[in-house]
């Protein structure tokens, strides 16, 4: 059976955005699961869909063979979500932050304590359960977010942006933290995020989103080879060059001064382009070749860069911190 099952899903919101358009694909058990892509591809709204929060226009969901529209209380006992927005309060203590968890989702009284006291210190927290989350880091704040997901034992974790806004080392504790979940209890995880490096090492599987539709899917490693064998990175000045001849490879990106190319051998391929560039009057300043990133694969199947999204993303993290302050 899988975790989740998810066919021609659509969601048109009362504004008449298609945020979700026909999208389908499946989480096996024991999964990590990624989504990928830039602001506003429809990341969060799908999570919502299937956490039961907000109502598919068309298509079906199922999470462990049972319908998510139709019996969506079933469906709720299942998973733990940690949603994009701040969900604790930081006027009141770590400890006291889970227990409120633990009374929602119907943990034993005998057994509260407990379950509360070993997910905090699986997260790192043990020493500062007594503290007010106000004083916590953005990293702990996080951390805490997900011990609270896991306090009813979920067969499924949903994280959206688990690491948005967090610093590079907050990051990679994220990031570890549900790595070792996921082996050590075989927790399947669906997590969404912006950030390529992350999806690439997090994740088993990937779904590649961009506006409301998923671009590819596969595993990280077979992505990145789909498409192709290097990424050659070329300064230009002069001429403008938007060809190549055939067989050397093909330009994936244009932008002023700067053209990547995809080819299959890219040191065989380089005195190639060069003269190529010369012949038409372009002079190339400096030619860098590279592994193809989940970049290069989003820029494949959707002609565009996440990495543009660069302001927008920023806007979220500050909106993110926002959030954060009004926490405290
Ligand atoms: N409640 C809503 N009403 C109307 N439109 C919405 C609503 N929520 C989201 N949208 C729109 O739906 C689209 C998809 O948004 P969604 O939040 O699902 O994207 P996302 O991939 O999670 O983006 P981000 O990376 O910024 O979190 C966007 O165009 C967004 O503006
Ligand atoms: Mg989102």
């Amino acid at each position: 059976m899988k975790a989740i099952e998810v066919d021609s899903l659509t969601k048109v919101y009362s504004n008449g955005t298609k945020a979700v358009d026909d999208i389908s694909f499946s989480v096996e058990e024991g999964e990590i699961f990624g989504m990928l892509g830039p602001n506003g591809a429809g990341k969060t709204t799908t999570i919502k869909m299937i956490t039961t929060l907000a109502k598919p226009t068309t298509g079906s969901i199922q999470v462990f063979g049972v319908d998510a529209v139709r019996n969506s209380e079933e469906v709720r006992k299942m998973f733990g979500l940690v949603p994009q927005a701040i969900s604790v309060d930081g006027d009141l203590t770590g400890y006291e932050n889970l227990l409120i968890f633990a009374k929602l989702f119907y943990v034993d009284r005998a057994e509260r304590r407990a379950r509360i006291l070993d997910a905090l210190e699986y997260f790192g927290l043990g020493d500062r359960a007594d503290d007010l989350v106000k004083n916590y880091s953005g990293g702990m704040m996080r951390r805490l977010e997900i011990a609270q997901a896991l306090v009813n034992r979920p067969k499924i974790l949903f994280l959206d942006e688990p690491s948005i806004g967090l610093d590079p080392h907050s990051k990679n504790q994220v990031v570890q933290q549900v790595q070792e979940l996921n082996r050590e209890f075989g927790t399947t995880i669906l997590v969404t995020t912006h950030d390529m490096h992350e999806a690439d090492t997090l994740c088993n599987r990937l779904a590649i989103m961009n506006r409301g539709t998923i671009a590819v899917s596969g595993p990280p490693a077979e992505l990145k080879r789909s498409v192709g064998g290097d990424v050659l990175t070329l300064k230009v000045t002069g001429e403008v060059v938007t060809d190549l001849p055939p067989g050397l490879g093909t330009i994936v990106e244009s932008e002023p001064g700067v053209i990547k190319v995809l080819t299959d051998d890219g040191e065989r391929a380089i005195p190639r382009i060069t003269s190529h560039f010369q012949r038409k009057g372009a002079v190339v300043e400096s030619i860098s070749l590279s592994r193809p990133t989940l970049d290069d694969v989003f820029m494949k199947y959707t002609k565009s860069s996440i990495q543009k999204e660069e302001g927008t993303f920023s806007q979220t993290r500050s909106e993110r911190r926002n959030i954060a302050r009004h926490a405290r």
